[in-house]
């Protein structure tokens, strides 16, 4: 579990799976800038549960209140098994919980766990250019802003969404 005084970061199991789910079903949840998955309960369990290159974690206060759910994705941008860069995203699922220092706070605990594993190349992650909140919120963490998604190095696919629609951040070891 990686935690601070405010915030801990519960590991993803049969015990919060449910929730995530839930959350991430529900568009309100999402927030203004991220879509729901066309992908069903089962799907998203094994996902959360089961994916080898993402860890999900459940997002909790420290007295305990479920707030929203993170993960982090490892990507391989080269042939060279020993670089990994890694990629965060994060919902605070509650809109009442947003603006609280939470987002941030999240973010820097992985900041800080991946930064001390072996292989680490970059942690990176990706916001749409409208979304404030999150774009603050990286910066605190201190991300450097890198332009749009069309990017030689971090070839992401994002379907039939617009690379110049987001903002990517990246922190380089
Ligand atoms: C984006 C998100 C993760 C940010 O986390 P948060 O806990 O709400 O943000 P923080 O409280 O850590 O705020 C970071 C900074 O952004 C500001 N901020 C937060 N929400 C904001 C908003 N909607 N508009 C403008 N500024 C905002 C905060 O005031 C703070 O700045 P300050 O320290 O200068 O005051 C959270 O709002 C969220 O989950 N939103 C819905 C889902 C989403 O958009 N996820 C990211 C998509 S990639």
């Amino acid at each position: 579990m990686l935690k601070n005084k405010h915030i801990r970061l519960v590991e993803a199991s049969n015990e919060n799976v449910d929730l995530l789910i839930k959350w991430t079903l529900d568009s309100n949840a999402q927030g203004p800038y991220k879509s729901v998955p066309d992908m069903n309960e089962e799907a998203l369990r094994a996902l959360f549960l089961h994916n080898t290159d993402r860890q999900y974690y459940m997002i909790q206060t420290i007295d305990g209140k479920p707030i929203g759910r993170f993960y982090y994705r490892k990507w391989r941008f080269t042939s060279d098994p020993h670089t990994i860069d890694w990629e965060l995203n994060i919902i605070i699922a509650d809109p009442d919980e947003r603006g609280k220092g939470y987002g941030t706070d999240a973010q820097k605990l992985a900041i800080t766990h991946l930064q001390s594993l072996q292989h680490t190349n970059s942690i990176f992650a990706y916001t749409m250019n409208e979304n404030i909140g999150e774009r603050k919120a990286l910066e605190k963490c201190g991300f450097e802003c890198v332009g749009d998604l069309n990017q030689v190095y971090y070839a992401i696919d994002l379907g039939v969404l617009r690379p110049e629609h987001f903002v990517l951040y990246i922190i380089k070891e």
